[in-house]
């Protein structure tokens, strides 16, 4: 037998139904805060991801799936949503657009080389939503206030804001230099990786989940106390629209983020769920005003957030909040003989025109398996079709659950129907 792949899921009976119960609640939130749904290719050139996540991000290093195509192009599996959202961004000209700022919105499969674990996938999906051509504090607390708000309406709660600010470049440069000099003799207590990042990304080395708890990294200097004056008033400005959104948060200087993209807001939504372990970011995002530039197009602010939607569903399971309801037919179309199938087969196709969810026997059951296999599907009403009943232009309805049986007029059948469901 051929196996899924490590890391690797299906998705199938009442989870699946829950997923997309999951799906179109963010759709609508979505379409509610004025967000157009984007779609951009799965694989993209491999430089798209070296230049925007960054050369030194664990993503980029560790974790892409990389491949020569047949053209022996460089070709990497997205590993998340952003840098191929800017990438079109750029290539459409959407900045030409005479509706700015573009507010946008993506859902689809990511590919990471992790170590899988619960919540934590090689593939997986992640929806977002980038906001491009903006600098107004207020878009901030909008990206921060829509998860929230979406993972509210499914049912959690206990969710904890966790937010900082990387600054500016001047600030940035200027903690930068003070986090070196504090780090530099503890440096050798510290993890590898962590020995790695000093070299590379300092900045890093204050979200290592290895290094968490140590002494060392609680006591380095923090990045909010580097804000300089037009960085600490942006960042005060932010937080102000969270109050006014009535959105709690937590300052939290350790959060710094693992792909390079980030200045100003940075932030991270968890759930108190112990089984998602360190699992337990639900989303994140942040502001990016260089990618765009960075990536070859005009100076353009913006500013995101990801989920991820596999993750998302694992922390509602697991809290057993109810999603989508059980599966459910309105009518179950049943028959004998050719001539009663014949009709059943039309019926089937009017009531399914007329919005009810219907199903017609299609294995050649007996009638008793016909009313097994209704109740199997949870039918509301069966439709029992009979020769005698049809020359009369009748159609025999039977309430599944109080078991009563009407003769209705065939050109009553969806007012019958419609009255009752
Ligand atoms: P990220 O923190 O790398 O940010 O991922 C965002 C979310 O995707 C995580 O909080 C998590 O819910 C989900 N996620 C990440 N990796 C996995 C995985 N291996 N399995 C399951 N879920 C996962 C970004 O991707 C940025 N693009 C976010 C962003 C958008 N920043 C600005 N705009």
């Amino acid at each position: 037998m051929i196996t899924k792949q490590k890391g690797t899921y299906d998705i199938y009976g009442q989870k699946a139904r829950n997923w997309n119960y999951i799906n179109q609640v963010i759709s609508s939130f979505a379409e509610i805060y004025n967000y157009d749904y984007i779609r951009t290719p799965i694989f993209e050139a491999s430089e798209l991801f070296h230049r925007g996540v960054g050369e030194t991000s664990d993503i980029v290093t560790k974790e892409t799936y990389d491949f020569h195509d047949r053209g022996e192009r460089n070709i990497t599996l997205r590993p998340e949503g952003t840098a191929g959202v800017v990438r079109s961004y750029i290539e459409n000209k959407l900045y030409g657009s005479p509706c700015m700022p573009q507010k946008l919105y993506y859902n689809g499969t990511m590919y990471r080389y992790e170590r899988p674990q619960s919540g934590r996938n090689r593939e997986f999906t992640q929806f977002g939503m980038e906001v491009l051509g903006s600098n107004d504090p207020l878009i901030d607390a909008e990206i921060i206030s829509l998860p929230i708000k979406i993972f509210e309406t499914l049912g959690l709660k206990n969710l904890k804001v966790n937010i900082n600010s990387l600054g500016d470049s001047e600030s940035r440069k200027r903690y930068e230099e003070a986090l070196i000099s504090y780090l530099k003799p503890h440096i050798s207590s510290l993890c590898e990786d962590c020995q790695n990042r000093f070299l590379k990304n300092p900045l890093r080395i204050l979200d290592c989940k290895k290094d968490a708890d140590s002494e060392i990294l609680k006591n380095a200097p923090k990045m909010t106390d580097y804000l300089n004056d037009e960085s600490k008033k942006r960042f005060d400005q932010v937080l102000n629209y969270l109050d006014c959104l009535d959105i709690n948060y937590e300052i939290n200087p350790n959060i710094v983020r693992g792909l390079d993209y980030y200045d100003h807001t940075v932030f991270e939504i968890t759930a108190d769920i112990k089984e998602l372990g360190s699992g337990n970011v639900l989303a994140a995002g942040g502001r990016y005003n260089h990618l765009v530039e960075n990536l070859d197009g005009p100076e353009t602010p913006a500013m995101g957030f990801a989920c991820g939607i596999d993750r998302l569903l694992f922390a509602l399971e697991t809290l057993d909040i109810p999603l989508a309801d059980e599966k459910q037919l309105d009518a179950y179309v049943m028959y004998v003989n050719d001539e009663e199938k014949e009709y059943g087969i039309y019926l089937t196709q009017e009531l399914r025109l007329n919005g009810f969810k219907t199903e017609i026997e299609n294995c050649s059951r007996s009638l008793k398996n016909q009313f097994k296999q209704a109740d199997r599907y949870n039918a509301k009403y069966l439709i029992i079709l009979n020769s005698e009943d049809l020359k009369n232009g009748l159609i025999q309805v039977k309430d599944n659950i109080t078991k009563e049986i009407t003769k209705v007029k065939e050109v009553d059948i969806i007012d019958h129907l419609d009255l009752h469901i």
